[in-house]
């Protein structure tokens, strides 16, 4: 089996902590190892070394190498830049397909909580078998929880054992159909792995995203003379969105994106006035708040349902309802996370 680990996003749900130089995948949040560590272990345990590859940006490459020495530098996919899953996944299949390699790949985003690695590796080796197919993607789905506006949505009816066939892909819902989808009966969230040949990515690409594809087609040995000219866009949209032989195998272990500071409520315990902090934090008649500091004093007196975060990078202080907004603010301010 052929994974690989997607590295070159910006976690920028988690600024403060998550900055431009290091971003969510290089830090533990949920463990002693960062994400991308934990991520990389995951797969070493059960498949082929060989067979597990980085994709990242350039100037992530020195992190990736520290956090990771015992990687061949020749299972680094390096882009030039952050343009997002589109370019990256495009890039990745033009360099297996220049290699002559047309088996069925998984690609897996690096920064992700899981339960049951043996479960993921199960559902994973069913989902290459169906991605021999010509055209067939495979995705895991998780069953929803909350109307969640981060996450892409499966709308899916029952297909054979186990696998459901996808009708629609609806990427990053805003919260009143967030609220209709979560509620459905065959929706599923999109856990972002998915499962393909590099044939199926070039049929999606060149069908989907044909200016891009072209450009990467012609460029696949010098990319970094057309990256910076792509167009920012996740595969979710640039292809998923559209495709039409989509399958979903739902999900049977545990998981979180931890996408963004509300996920440390579902993955860590809370102190009796529902708060959760971490390093020198004093509160008095607050409740729900989630707070962090990296070295400062911070002091909370009578707050609710706050994202309270100070580093060195900044200072954070978000209602919870609002944390979905962060993206956006930190884009309009030039993207200087
Ligand atoms: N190599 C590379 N290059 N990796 C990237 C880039 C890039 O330019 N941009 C993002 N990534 C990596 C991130 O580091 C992460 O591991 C993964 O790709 C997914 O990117 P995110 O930016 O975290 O996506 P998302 O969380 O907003 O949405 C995706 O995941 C959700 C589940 O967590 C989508 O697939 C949703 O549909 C899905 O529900
Ligand atoms: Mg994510």
């Amino acid at each position: 089996m052929k994974v690989v680990i997607m590295a070159g996003g910006k976690g920028s749900r988690f600024w403060p902590r998550s900055s431009d130089e290091k971003p969510k995948q290089f830090l533990s949040l949920t463990s002693e190892e960062t994400m991308l560590q934990s991520t990389y272990r995951r797969f070493a345990g059960q498949v082929d070394r060989d067979g597990i590859y980085i994709a990242t940006v350039q100037k992530y490459v020195p992190l990736v190498q520290e956090q990771l020495p015992e990687l061949d530098p020749l299972r680094l996919i390096v882009e030039p830049e952050q343009k997002d899953t589109g370019p990256s996944i495009a890039l990745t299949a033009l360099r297996f397909l220049q290699e002559g390699m047309d088996e069925p790949f998984v690609t897996v985003p690096s920064d992700h909580f899981v339960g049951d690695d043996e479960a993921l590796i199960k559902a994973l080796r069913a989902a290459v078998e169906l991605a021999r197919d010509d055209h067939a993607i495979v995705t895991l789905g998780v069953v929803p929880t909350r109307a969640e506006t981060g996450y892409g949505y499966l709308k899916t009816e029952q297909h054979q054992d186990g696998v459901h066939k996808v009708k629609a892909f609806i990427e990053k819902p805003d919260a009143a159909r967030a609220e209709q989808l979560a509620g459905m009966p065959h929706v599923y969230w999109n856990c972002g792995i998915f499962v393909w040949k590099p044939s199926t990515v070039a049929h999606y690409m060149k069908l989907h995203a044909p200016e891009m594809w072209k450009l990467l087609e012609d460029h696949v040995n010098d990319p970094e003379s057309v990256y910076p000219g792509l167009q920012k866009i996740s595969v979710d949209y640039a292809i998923l969105e559209k495709a039409d032989q989509i399958y979903c195998i739902p999900a049977q272990f545990e998981w979180d994106d931890v996408g963004s500071w509300t996920a440390l409520e579902r993955l860590f315990h809370s102190d009796k006035e529902g708060n959760i902090a971490h390093g020198p934090i004093h509160i008095d008649r607050s409740n729900g708040n989630i707070v962090y500091s990296e070295t400062q004093n911070v002091i909370m007196i009578g707050v609710r349902d706050l994202i309270v975060v100070s580093t060195s990078k900044g200072v954070l202080v978000c209602a919870k309802s609002e944390e979905q907004t962060l993206k956006k603010m930190l884009e309009a301010l030039n993207g200087s996370e």
